[in-house]
C-alpha cells in the first residue's frame, strides 16, 4: 500500500514510518520540511497521487486558542478535499481522549474541529484517540509553572508511551476504516500533579509541584473522567510510567 504520513517528521510520524516500512509498504513522510503543507496546500495533490491511506499526525506550531483552531480546521478541510480528489481509501487521524469533554480547552476544541472535518469528508476514516504521551510530561509541567512552582490538577489521567500509541496506530493504518473512533490509553491511572512530580524528580529539576483542583489543564479544569479512557473497550499500552522514567533518565 502507498501510505502518506502527514507530519511524518514528528515524534509519532517518525516512529510510525519506522514501524511500517519493514512490512513492505510504500511510505511517504509529508510535511513542510519535505515540501508538503496542509495549510497552504503546497505539494498536497502530488503527494497524495496513488495513495491508499493517509495518516494525519501533524500538529499546530502554535497552541494559542485561535491559531490552533485555524490550523486544525484549515488543514482538515484541505486534506479531506485533496483526499477525495485523489480517491484515497482510508483517512487515519490521531486525536485526544476527552477532546469532546473539555470545551474550555482551546487545544481540545481544535482537535474536535479536526474530527468534524474528517466526518464531513468523503473518505472512509478511523480516528484513534490517545491519552497524553509520556513525552508530553515536560510540556505539562511547563504549562503549570510560575517561578519555581508548578501548580497542576490532582485529577487522574492515563498517560501512555509513544511506542504504545504507534503500535495501535500501525494496526489501525493497515486495517479497515471503522468510520468511527477508537481509544488507546496507558496501562495505569495517576494524578497529573503526581506524574509531574515524579517526572521532575527523575530529571533532577528543582521545581516543586503543588496540587490545585482549580489549576487549568490547557484552559480546562479537570475531573477524574476528563482525560481517562471512556470505557473498558480502550486498547491499553503495556509500558509503565515508572519504567519509562527510568529509561528516559538513563538516556
Ligand atoms: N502530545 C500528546 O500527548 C498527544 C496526545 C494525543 C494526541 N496527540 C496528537 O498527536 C499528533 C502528533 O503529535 P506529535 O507530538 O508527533 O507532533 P510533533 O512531533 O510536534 O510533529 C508535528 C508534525 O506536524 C508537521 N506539520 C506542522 N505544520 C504542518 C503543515 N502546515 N502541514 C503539514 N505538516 C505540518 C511537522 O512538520 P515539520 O517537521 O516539517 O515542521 C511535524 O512533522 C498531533 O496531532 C497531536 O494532536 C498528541
Amino acid at each position: 500500500m502507498k501510505i502518506v504520513v502527514i507530519g511524518g517528521t514528528g515524534l509519532i510520524g517518525t516512529k510510525l514510518i519506522n514501524r511500517l516500512r519493514p512490512q513492505g509498504h510504500e511510505l511517504l513522510a509529508a510535511s513542510p520540511a519535505s515540501g508538503v503543507n496542509t495549510i497552504t496546500g503546497e505539494g498536497l495533490s502530488e503527494a497524495l497521487k496513488g495513495a491508499d491511506v493517509v495518516v494525519d499526525l501533524a500538529n499546530s506550531p502554535s497552541f494559542e486558542d485561535k491559531a490552533v483552531l485555524e490550523f486544525f480546521q484549515t488543514a482538515g478541510r484541505n486534506l479531506m478535499a485533496a483526499e477525495a480528489a485523489a480517491g484515497v481509501k482510508h483517512h487515519v487521524a490521531l486525536s485526544v481522549v476527552g477532546s469532546d469533554r473539555l470545551p474550555d480547552s482551546g487545544y481540545l476544541r481544535a482537535k474536535l474541529a479536526q474530527e468534524a472535518a474528517i466526518k464531513a469528508g468523503k473518505t472512509p476514516y478511523t480516528i484513534l484517540r490517545s491519552t497524553q504521551f509520556f513525552e508530553f510530561m515536560g510540556a505539562i509541567a511547563q504549562s503549570g509553572t510560575v517561578g519555581d512552582t508548578v501548580r497542576l490538577s490532582p485529577a487522574l489521567f492515563q498517560p501512555i508511551f509513544s511506542d504504545d500509541v504507534v503500535a495501535a496506530l500501525a494496526e489501525v493504518t493497515v486495517g479497515k476504516p471503522v468510520n468511527g473512533t477508537v481509544e488507546v490509553a496507558g496501562p495505569e491511572k495517576i494524578s497529573v500533579d503526581e506524574a509531574a512530580r515524579q517526572f521532575l524528580r527523575a530529571k533532577k529539576d528543582p521545581r516543586s509541584v503543588i496540587a490545585d483542583v482549580h489549576a487549568r489543564y490547557f484552559g480546562a479544569e479537570l475531573n477524574d473522567q476528563s482525560l481517562t479512557a471512556s470505557n473498558d473497550k480502550a486498547r491499553l499500552g503495556t509500558t509503565r510510567f515508572a519504567d519509562w522514567l527510568r529509561s528516559a533518565v538513563a538516556a
